[in-house]
């Protein structure tokens, strides 16, 4: 069984796969949603806590725009408010580790649906249109976030999409504030570049505010195709900068590329034209199937083992099931033990 990971330094432990609540409230439906987090909470965190070791939490991701755009009009909130009805029974606040994101809602919705009954928004304009990390945009973000997740305090708030046009310094001495505050226990960043994250590190310590804690980038083990250039995706020069900052947690969003290592899925998807597809992918693809059929699981809970087993840097991969079965095929990955040789000939795959 995979062992638990600690938070950064902090010495919060956590359950080494954190759960993702993107579709809930919207594609998942509530009953299904409920199932999915009662189980994670109830069923899978704690054969972590039995280890003997310490306690660890399940972590629930969400952010404020989850998921505006999987309705035509929707403005985001659905997987907040959702959390919050669920949250609210007695006793389930104290046992999940709570974290939203703020900054990536979108300030100005008109026309980002396009005209007619168009069914995906236009995402290039949404892109450019994101609320940003300035100072009483973060505070209004958080107060609504607590309101909807119906709870006083956050265990981990992140900066969604990282916002080049607010100084660095008016963001984090506001995000020191909520810690101050008891609204925020710990702070962590998303889809941002290793020099910006460099900098956020040197402002807090010169300044005493808190260091983030958690680093949330897309990753998985298919890497991002040569010069794509992706300021989301994990690249080499990250995992180096994490071997040398083990108090930064790397969250993997994505992990299972939208699900792409099912056979099934692989021909023609979005997410391998955009940012995967090519000599590489195919060696790597090759690779997860050889050793999949070795270890008698399936590529996607192949991929999540691999993921469940780097330690340098560690990563705590987040999953975003849409249904309680992906949910359910997801979870034999825990308990996969791979070998040296299955890892090295994973970790070496690659054109
Ligand atoms: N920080 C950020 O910017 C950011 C961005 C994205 C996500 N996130 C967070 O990360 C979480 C996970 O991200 P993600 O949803 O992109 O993760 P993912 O696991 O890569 O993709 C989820 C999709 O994979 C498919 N899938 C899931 N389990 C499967 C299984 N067992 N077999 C086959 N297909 C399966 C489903 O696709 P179908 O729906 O097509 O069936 C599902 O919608 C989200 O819930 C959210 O909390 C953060």
């Amino acid at each position: 069984m995979t062992t638990t990971r600690e938070l950064g330094r902090t010495g919060q432990h956590l359950v080494p796969m954190a759960l993702g609540c993107m579709l809930m409230g919207t594609d998942t439906p509530e009953d299904e949603s409920r199932w999915i987090l009662d189980h994670f909470t109830s069923e899978v965190a704690p054969r972590f806590a039995a280890e003997g070791g310490p306690a660890a939490l399940p972590m629930i991701d969400t952010a404020d725009c989850y998921a505006w755009w999987r309705h035509r009009g929707g403005s985001g909130g659905d997987s907040e408010e959702l959390l919050g009805r669920w949250l609210s029974a007695p006793g389930r606040r104290d046992r999940v580790f709570l974290a939203t994101k703020g900054t990536a809602l979108i300030g100005d919705l008109d026309g980002v649906w396009g005209p007619g009954e168009s069914a995906e928004p236009d995402w290039a304009l949404a892109r450019g249109r994101f609320v940003g990390a300035g100072r009483q945009i973060l505070r209004d973000s958080l107060d609504a976030s607590l309101r909807r997740l119906r709870t006083d305090h956050l265990d981990l708030y992140y900066v969604h999409v990282d916002d080049r046009s607010t100084p660095l310094e008016e963001t984090l001495e506001t995000l020191a504030g909520f810690v101050a505050d008891g609204k925020v226990r710990y702070l962590g960043w998303s889809n941002v570049r290793v020099w910006r994250m460099e900098r956020i590190r040197a402002l807090c310590e010169k300044h005493g505010w808190p260091q983030p804690v958690a680093l949330q980038q897309q990753h998985t083990y298919l890497r991002p195709r040569a010069g794509l250039g992706n300021a989301s995706i994990v690249e080499a020069e990250l995992l180096d900068y994490l071997r040398e900052r083990d108090d930064l947690t790397l969250v993997g969003y994505s992990p299972l590329a939208k699900g792409v290592y099912a056979p099934a899925k692989r021909a023609g998807h979005w997410i391998l034209d955009e940012s995967y597809s090519g000599p590489d992918a195919d060696a790597r693809f090759a690779a997860v199937d050889a050793v999949a059929a070795e270890v008698g699981v399936t590529p996607t809970q192949l991929v999540l083992a691999w993921l469940l087993h780097q330690d340098r840097p560690r990563v705590l991969p987040l999953i975003g099931p849409r249904t309680r079965e992906q949910y359910e095929a997801t979870l034999p990955a825990l308990g996969v033990r791979l070998t040296d040789a299955q890892r090295a000939h994973l970790d070496g795959a690659g054109a």
